[in-house]
């Protein structure tokens, strides 16, 4: 049995249905269902005994405690987040509360866990923390793409959370020798991402014949991967990783943001003809520039080929094409997640002065 954090957001939730998909091993799934954690993501696992979900958070450190003697898991993987960049510039006190101070409280109660096991558990005993990209801050143009030994410069409140909570993982190994990993993973596109991130919100947006708003000049360098992707890596991580190292994941693909979008109003023009304006691009709006924007990531994935045999299977072009389907397709689900909140957060965000 493994513990999965945050196994009802985004990649969590790919991450759990792959996951059982593959191996027989139960998943325990702690999520505290922020406005971003969703448990229809996971209704096709629907009386699958396999998955056991319990609302909480991981800096609940009476609840996880309990989780883990209960249960007595192999392992412990940390997707729980606050993950958007422009609200951790409006509000960074919740990544600071979640992914700092939380990272550090499943850290402290893993520690205490992991050192009552007898001594070939405690062996084969990880915490893997999913990371990101964004922790090495942003590239010129020309330059090398990030490898495991590009030094740590975040840049928006997000970033320098995640960067925290990284070196706090290191730590518990340097210091008390628990079996960690991390994982830096570049931009995940799929199913069930919520839609204040660039890929589904340009498809919503397009479907409903709004503006598909870009930051800037619309520029900027994302990598992208397809979400089952990485997945599959943190999955052999987890498997193959060699306790304390740190690796990298990408897909190898890097698109500016004009060019994503761009795509994805090709692929709508021809699978969503019904549209009422077409062709979509013609939606494309240039505004407002992020606050401290990251030109460009791009990541070196050298370390994880080489020496866990981890490729990505998904093409960029194949990839969004299915996202784009999947957006079309599950309509009960966007209605779902589009009200409240989200449509919140579109009116701040959007309609407070963000076109230039
Ligand atoms: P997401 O925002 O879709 O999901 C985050 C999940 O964490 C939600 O289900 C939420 O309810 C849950 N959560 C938040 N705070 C919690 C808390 N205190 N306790 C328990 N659960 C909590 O995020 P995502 O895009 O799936 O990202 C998952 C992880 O992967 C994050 O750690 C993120 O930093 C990392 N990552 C994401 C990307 C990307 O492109 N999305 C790329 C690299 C790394
Ligand atoms: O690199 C990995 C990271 O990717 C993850 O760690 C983060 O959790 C995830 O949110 C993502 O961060 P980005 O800031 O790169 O993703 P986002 O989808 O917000 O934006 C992608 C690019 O698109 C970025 O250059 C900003 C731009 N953008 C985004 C939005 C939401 C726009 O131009 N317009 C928009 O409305």
């Amino acid at each position: 049995m493994i513990l999965v954090t945050g196994g009802a957001g985004f990649i969590g939730s790919n991450f759990i249905i792959g996951w059982l998909e593959k191996c027989s091993e139960p998943v325990i799934n702690l999520d505290v269902l922020t406005y971003a954690g969703n448990l229809s993501n996971l209704a096709t696992l629907a009386g699958d005994q396999r998955h056991l979900f319990f609302k909480g958070d991981i800096g609940d450190r009476s609840l996880v405690a309990r989780l883990l003697s209960d249960h007595r898991p192999s392992a412990v993987v940390n997707f729980a987040a606050e993950t958007h960049v422009d609200r951790s510039i409006r509000s960074p006190e919740e990544f600071v509360r979640t992914n700092v101070a939380g990272t550090l409280r499943l850290l402290e109660e893993t520690h205490a866990f992991w050192r009552s096991l007898p001594e070939s558990e405690r062996n084969s005993f990880r915490f893997l923390h999913v990371s990101t990209d964004e922790v090495y801050g942003s590239l010129a143009t020309d330059a090398p793409a990030f490898t495991e030994d590009a030094s740590y410069a975040p840049n928006s409140p997000y970033a320098a959370s995640k960067a925290a909570s990284d070196h706090f993982v290191r730590a518990y190994h340097k210091t008390h020798g628990l079996p960690i990993l991390i994982t830096n993973c570049s931009n995940n596109y799929g199913p069930f991402q919520f839609p204040e991130k660039l890929i589904p919100l340009m498809i919503l947006n397009a479907v409903g014949g709004k503006p598909l708003p870009l930051y800037g000049d619309g520029r900027h360098v994302r990598d992208w991967i397809y979400v089952a992707d990485h997945c599959a890596a943190v999955q052999a991580v987890l498997e193959k990783g060699a306790p304390g190292e740190t690796y990298n994941i990408g897909g190898n693909c890097e698109k500016t943001n004009i060019e994503v979008v761009s795509t994805i109003c090709r692929i709508l023009d021809e699978l969503h003809p019904q549209s009422s304006v077409l062709p979509h691009m013609r939606l494309i709006t240039y505004i407002k520039d992020r606050p401290g924007h990251d030109r460009r990531y791009a990541i070196d994935a050298a370390k994880i080929h080489r020496r866990l045999g981890w490729h990505p299977k998904e093409m960029f072009e194949t990839g969004l094409r299915k996202t784009v389907k999947w957006y079309l397709e599950n309509s009960r689900w966007v209605d779902q997640v589009v009200s409240g909140s989200y449509k919140e957060w579109v009116s701040l965000h959007y309609e407070n002065g963000g076109v230039k």
